[in-house]
């Protein structure tokens, strides 16, 4: 008694955490009950979804329905992998499925549809693998970043002492040269190994941490260029470690002031998502941070490289804005993306919310 009680109780969250998308459909096809996940997938709200016919939810749907009421004639469970669902005239999704019948009596019968969407578990395969590669080319950039930095220090200093030996005070100038390039690599090599503190987390609001940037970015750019904000005011607090995030924003919004030449337009849009996987781990309540810019974009064979440490088209770039962001991200489990065409080009910041119970 005590037991299945307990069982019940712990059906709701169940469904509501489970990543497959759960739908149960009475015998005319309607909807009786759709999962958060099925809500994802269909890109509708439990309240829009529940009550409506299956060809009504779905109307391209045509052969899912079929096999549908084969079902429910036939009495059997059935399966089908990697087919496309037409959901609409202008969505379709690679998904696996199955369709179970249950209920009491031949009057009662119910059909319960689960789902699985096939494109977003590849992407996610996908994804986990590109970031293990940045993670294997920012350890090897560490490594030697250690490796030339004893050394460095060696020379810096005997630079200095061979300085003060000089008999003929215009040979300075060499050892200036030899001092001012070493402290040069240094700071190279210091942003190279990264922060060397332990983050320190506390509450903070992301929309504080997007003004602070939006100050520093306008006062390097001039008068040209345009931050425009489009904030969500219901988000709660994030917690991280501050002066990370304002680095982490600060290096991609820097990146777009630049790719503009101080001239157009960028913007930060924050939005609250719900049940969002990042790096394979589901989160309840995450944050979406954009920062845009209607600059002339990255080319589509750079999009995926300019994470890796070390590769800048700019000039005077070390490479290594991104690279960082990157990695402060995800010691805060979160991630970042870029999507980018001329005028368009979006890098897409996610992080958990603490609030909603976090990681599921
Ligand atoms: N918004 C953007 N528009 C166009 N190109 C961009 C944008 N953001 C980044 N890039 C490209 O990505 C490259 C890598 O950026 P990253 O910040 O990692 O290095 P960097 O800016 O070259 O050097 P650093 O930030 O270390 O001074 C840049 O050189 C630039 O070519
Ligand atoms: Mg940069």
């Amino acid at each position: 008694m005590h037991r299945s009680e307990t069982a019940l109780g712990l059906l709701w969250p169940i469904l509501d955490n489970l990543s497959t998308a759960v739908l149960a459909f009475d015998k005319e096809l309607r909807l009786l009950f759709i999962n958060p996940a099925g809500e994802n997938l269909l890109a509708m709200s439990r309240k829009q979804a529940e009550g409506l016919l299956l060809n009504t939810l779905m109307p391209q749907a045509t052969a899912l329905t079929e096999k549908l009421k084969d079902v429910l004639k036939q009495g059997h469970m059935f399966t089908e992998y990697q087919t496309t669902l037409f959901i609409n005239a202008t969505r379709t999704i690679a998904v696996d499925y199955t369709v179970t019948p249950f209920g009491q009596s031949a009057d009662e019968q119910y059909l319960l549809l689960e789902l699985t969407d096939i494109d977003r578990h590849a992407q996610i395969t996908r994804e986990e693998h590109r970031l293990s590669q940045y993670e294997i080319s920012r350890e090897i950039v560490r490594g030697l970043a250690h490796e030339i930095k004893n050394p460095l220090g060696g020379l810096r200093g005997a630079a200095q002492l061979l300085e003060t030996e000089l008999p003929d005070p215009a040979l300075k100038e060499y050892t200036d040269v030899i001092i001012s390039e070493a402290d040069r690599l240094q700071n190279l090599l210091n942003r190279m190994l990264g922060p060397n503190t332990l983050p320190h987390k506390e509450d903070i609001n992301i929309h504080q941490v997007l003004e602070h940037v939006r100050t520093l970015v306008l006062a390097e750019a001039g008068d040209s260029l345009i931050i425009k904000r489009d904030y969500d005011p219901s988000i709660p607090m994030l917690h991280v470690d501050a002066d990370q995030m304002v680095q982490v924003i600060l290096n991609i919004t820097r990146n777009a002031a630049q790719a503009l030449e101080g001239k157009g337009t960028i913007t930060f849009a924050t939005r609250a998502d719900r049940y969002i996987t990042i790096g394979g781990k589901r989160h309840k309540l995450a944050l979406r941070l954009e920062i845009r810019d209607d600059g002339p974009g990255i080319p589509a064979d750079m999009v995926e490289k300019i994470f890796y440490p070390m590769v800048s088209m700019s000039a005077n770039g070390s490479g290594l804005g991104l690279a960082i962001a990157q990695s402060l991200l995800h010691q805060h489990g979160g991630a970042v993306e870029c999507s980018s065409e001329p005028k368009n080009t979006i890098f897409s910041i996610t992080l958990p919310l603490t609030t909603g119970g976090d990681q599921t």
